[in-house]
C-alpha cells in the first residue's frame, strides 16, 4: 500500500484559531491551534464533553467552523465539500452494510466514486492483507467478531487512500481485551501505510501508547499538547497532572518554604528538601514561601521503614491486587493516597495484601515531585 502513497499525498493539517459554536449557543471549542506534520499521529483526548468529536468532524467537513482556519496541505477547506477532502473517517459505530460482503462493504465507497474495477480489487486485497482479513473476503458481518468487524470499518476507509485519516474512538466498542489488541493493530497499521492520523479517545492509555503527540483537551480549550513522555513528565496543570497516568497522581496541599536561598516543602506534617534542579526552578522564577499542591505518582510512593521528618504517617484503606503490584489506598490527613507496591517488596504475609486499618509510613524522593500553584492550578516547575 505503501507505494500507492506518493508525494501527491503528503498531508500538513492546520487549524487556526478554530471554534465551534453550536446553534443552541454552546461553544464547544475555542480558539482551537495545532500544527499537524505530514505522517504524523495525533490524539485527541479529554472528558466526555470536552469537544474532540466537534474537533474531528470540523476537519473531516461533517461540522461547519464558526470561525477560524482549517488547512490541509496548503489549500484552505472551510468550504470544500466533505467529500473532495481526501479524508477517510472511522467511526466508534461502524455500521456495515449487513447485506454485503465484507469484499463488497469495503468495496463500495470506490464504486459509488466510479473507479475502474481492477483499481477497486487491487485496493480491496491489498487492505485486507494489510489488516489481515482476506479469509473473510467473502463473509457477511454478521459472521464476523467485534474486532474483525472493527477491521472492515478501518479497511473501508483505507482503501479510499485518504490524505488524512480520522478516527473517533474505534475501539470503544469491543471489550478490553480486544481492544488492547487492536491497538497494536493500529500501531501496526500506521506503521505499514504512511499518512496523518488524527485519533480521538478518552482513554489516556490509548492515547500516550499511540500518539506522536496528544492534545489534552477540557471544556473545549485545549490544556495541553506534547508528546507522551513530555506530557507524562511536564504536566502543564493540575489537569493534565491527574488525567495523564494510572492509578492518578497523588495530590497534597503543602507549602513551599523559602529559608535564606533555599526552598523546602512541608506536607502532612513532614519537611522536605528539594532536589538541586527544582530548587533552581523555583529560584530563576523568583518565588517566595507560598501554598503549593504537591503532585506525586503511585510509583514513586515508597514506604519508610524508619520513622523521620520525611516521612508521613498513614491509614491502610483497601489493597487492590493487580498481579505483580498492589495498588494501597492509605488516608494520610483525611487525604486518599495510593502507593503502586511491587508485591516483591512486600513480606510474603501481605503479598496478597496489607490489612485495613495497618499504620504504615511512606516518603516520595523530592526529585520526582510536581509542584502546582493552587490559584492558578499551573505547574511551578515548567
Ligand atoms: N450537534 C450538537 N448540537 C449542540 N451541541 C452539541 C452538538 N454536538 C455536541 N454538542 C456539545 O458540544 C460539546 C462537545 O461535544 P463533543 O461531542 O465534541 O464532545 P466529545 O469530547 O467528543 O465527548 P465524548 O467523549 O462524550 O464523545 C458538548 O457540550 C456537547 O453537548
Ligand atoms: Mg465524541
Amino acid at each position: 500500500m505503501r507505494n500507492s502513497y506518493g508525494p501527491v499525498n503528503m498531508a500538513t493539517v492546520s487549524l487556526k484559531n478554530v471554534k465551534k459554536i453550536y446553534d443552541n449557543k454552546v461553544t464547544a471549542v475555542h480558539d482551537f491551534n495545532l500544527e499537524i506534520a505530514d505522517k504524523e499521529f495525533i490524539v485527541l483526548v479529554g472528558p466526555s464533553g470536552c469537544g474532540k468529536s466537534t474537533t474531528l468532524r470540523m476537519i473531516a467537513g461533517l461540522e461547519e467552523i464558526s470561525d477560524g482556519d482549517l488547512i490541509i496541505g496548503d489549500k484552505r477547506m472551510n468550504d470544500v465539500e466533505p467529500k473532495d477532502r481526501d479524508i477517510a473517517m472511522v467511526f466508534q459505530s461502524y455500521a456495515l452494510y449487513p447485506h454485503m460482503t465484507v469484499y463488497e462493504n469495503m468495496a463500495f465507497a470506490l464504486k459509488l466514486r466510479k473507479f475502474p474495477k481492477d483499481e477497486i480489487d487491487r485496493r480491496v486485497r491489498e487492505a485486507a492483507e494489510i489488516l489481515d482479513i482476506t479469509q473473510y473476503l467473502d463473509r457477511k458481518p454478521k459472521a464476523l467478531s467485534g474486532g474483525q468487524r472493527q477491521r472492515v470499518a478501518i479497511g473501508r476507509a483505507i482503501v479510499r487512500e485518504p490524505k488524512v485519516f480520522l478516527m473517533d474512538e474505534p475501539l470503544s466498542n469491543l471489550d478490553a481485551k480486544l481492544r488492547n489488541q487492536m491497538r497494536a493493530e493500529i500501531i501496526k497499521l500506521r506503521q505499514r501505510i504512511d499518512t496523518t492520523f488524527v485519533y480521538v479517545t478518552h482513554d489516556q492509555t490509548e492515547a500516550m501508547t499511540l500518539g506522536d503527540r496528544i492534545v489534552i483537551m477540557k471544556d473545549g480549550f485545549i490544556q495541553q499538547i506534547g508528546t507522551p513522555q513530555e506530557v507524562f513528565n511536564s504536566p502543564a496543570n493540575l489537569f493534565v497532572a491527574g488525567f495523564i497516568g494510572s492509578p492518578q497522581m497523588n495530590f497534597f496541599d503543602g507549602k513551599l518554604v523559602k529559608e535564606g536561598s533555599g526552598y523546602s516543602i512541608s506536607v502532612h506534617g513532614a519537611k522536605m528538601q528539594l532536589d538541586a534542579d527544582v530548587q533552581k526552578k523555583l529560584a530563576d522564577k523568583g518565588l517566595d514561601s507560598m501554598d503549593v499542591t504537591i503532585g506525586i505518582r503511585p510509583e514513586h510512593v515508597h514506604f519508610a521503614p524508619e520513622g523521620g521528618e520525611h516521612t508521613i504517617s498513614a491509614q491502610v484503606d483497601v489493597s487492590e491486587m493487580m498481579g505483580s503490584e498492589i495498588y494501597l489506598h492509605v488516608s494520610s490527613n483525611g487525604k486518599d493516597i495510593v502507593l503502586r507496591v511491587p508485591t516483591t517488596e512486600l513480606p510474603a504475609e501481605h503479598r496478597g495484601g496489607i490489612p485495613y486499618g495497618t499504620q504504615i509510613r511512606f516518603t516520595f524522593p523530592s526529585e520526582l515531585i510536581h509542584l502546582f500553584d493552587p490559584s492558578t492550578e499551573r505547574n511551578l516547575l515548567v
